[in-house]
């Protein structure tokens, strides 16, 4: 495989084919924000649905921001992580995910643990700047392990990724489309009646609380009565 020389942020190295913008970055330590991605190489599997958006940078001569978790790199390639634009765009993803996200974030069981809030912190978004209609969905407390709530999925598809791939169970797929998707057991099973096995793989992964796992002490009963939403 050959060398491709890039520059980022004014810093050239030269990089193998096939690695991306954010791989690159990387190696000049320079950090670019992510959320969907998840590369977990110790099983050499990478969540690579670049559904977010939040990784994007400016392309010299490219007209579109790129998600630089999925774009690989090209010989000459001028590429700027953190121009105002790049940060605008980051902020708009966030604040759009934010408006369909409910905001409990004090209760919530992720509290200082969740990857959308510190991005959120990150990107010092301090107000909730767009308001409509939000998804909700029935929280799944079936089983007595995990915990599905969809309302707080940003549809990553890390959960997918490690238990289709990794764990190779194939419990989750996408149901439904675009405003309406959201992540399921086949058939919109209760995790109870799915095939899950309850590893917890997916819940180790998931950046916000749409999966937890139960917490008899704080959740009372599978969540019934406690104060995770
Ligand atoms: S806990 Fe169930 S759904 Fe999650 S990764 Fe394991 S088998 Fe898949
Ligand atoms: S449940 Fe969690 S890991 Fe799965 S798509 Fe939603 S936010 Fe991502
Ligand atoms: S982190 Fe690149 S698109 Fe989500």
């Amino acid at each position: 495989m050959g060398l491709i020389n890039v520059t980022i942020n004014n810093q050239t190295i030269a990089v193998e084919e096939g690695t991306t913008i954010l791989e690159a970055a990387k190696k000049l330590d320079i950090r670019i924000p992510t959320l969907c991605y998840l590369n977990l190489e110790h099983v050499k599997t990478v969540n690579g649905s670049a559904s977010c958006r939040v990784c994007v940078v400016e392309i010299e001569g490219r007209r579109n921001l790129a998600p630089s978790c999925a774009t690989p790199v090209s010989e000459g390639m001028v590429v700027r992580t953190n121009t105002l634009r790049c940060i605008k765009a980051r902020r708009l993803v966030v604040e759009l995910l934010l408006s369909n996200h409910p905001t409990d974030c004090l209760i919530c069981e992720k509290n200082l643990n969740c990857e959308l809030q510190s991005l959120a912190a990150e990107l010092d978004i301090r107000r909730i700047k767009f308001h409509g209609v939000r998804a909700t969905h029935e929280k799944d407390i079936s089983s007595k392990a995990i915990i599905r709530n969809m309302d707080k999925c940003i549809l990553c598809r890390r959960c997918e990724t490690m238990c289709n791939e990794v764990q190779t169970v194939h419990v989750y797929s996408a149901v439904n489309r675009g405003f309406d998707t959201f992540i399921a057991p086949a058939l919109n099973l209760p995790m109870d009646k799915s095939i899950c096995t309850f590893c917890g793989q997916c819940v180790s992964v998931c950046p916000t609380a749409a999966l937890t796992v139960v917490n008899e002490a704080r959740d009372g009963g599978h969540g019934k009565n406690g104060s995770c939403s």
